[in-house]
């Protein structure tokens, strides 16, 4: 089970995004919330920013859709040049029809809960997906604080992905830091995104670095 560390643009300078990108060299992915102000109370941005991004960097994009009708939206997300689309299980009105049309046109597919959605009842649709996302924030906004409380649900994932012996990636998102990072890698996530801890820094690529020395631990 293979670290990754994701940093968050959200907490980045939007003006100045492809620097910004080249500022967490050594991250795996670049991690993009895309917010509709319907699904979550905050507006970012959407499919022609994704574009330009995706062609600003080599790091991948892992774009994490809040928004309503992510059946619609997401498969333009994979055409703009998102290596990793992540629907809200809340907001899906068909989820195995969009992960499977997000893998056919080449992209990653992954579902992410809310904190008051529980697992248990996506446990058949697991196979569909390249990734779960367990939100440690209640999604909208960064530099919140994280919630100790998804730990058992963190735990409870991981032990569901054993159980099926599948391949998938489990993230945690939201309040992701040097104090909360062991306990997530500790429950069994092996994705993390952080914002505020690694965009909030002097040194964003040492923040990366930092991050992922203590989720190997
Ligand atoms: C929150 C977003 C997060 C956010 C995390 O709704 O999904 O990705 O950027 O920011 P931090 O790491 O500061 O909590
Ligand atoms: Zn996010």
């Amino acid at each position: 089970m293979a670290v990754q560390i994701n940093p968050s643009i959200l907490s980045a300078d939007f003006a100045r995004l492809a620097d910004e990108a080249q500022a967490v060299k050594g991250a795996d992915w670049l991690h993009v919330d895309v917010m509709d102000n319907h699904f979550v109370p905050n507006l970012t941005l959407g499919v022609p920013i994704v574009e330009s991004l995706s062609r600003a960097t080599d790091i991948p994009l892992d774009c994490h859709l809040m928004i309503e009708d992510p059946d619609r939206w997401a498969p333009q997300f994979v055409e703009a040049g998102a290596g990793s689309v992540t629907f809200h299980a809340e907001a899906a009105a068909a989820p195995v029809r969009l992960a499977r049309e997000i893998r056919a046109k080449g992209a990653r597919a992954s579902m992410a809960l809310k904190p008051a959605t529980p697992i248990e009842p996506f446990e058949d649709l697991l196979p569909e997906l390249d990734m779960l996302l367990i939100m440690t924030v209640e999604p909208g906004f960064g530099g919140q604080a994280f919630l100790d409380i998804m730990l058992p649900k963190i735990r409870r994932t991981r032990e569901l992905i054993s159980r099926h012996g599948l391949e998938l990636w489990l993230q945690v998102d939201g309040g992701v830091s040097a104090e909360t990072v062991e306990r997530c890698a500790e429950a069994g996530a092996d994705v993390f995104v952080a914002g505020s801890a690694v965009y909030g820094t002097d040194d964003p690529a040492a923040a990366v670095r930092s991050l992922r020395a203590q989720a190997e631990r």
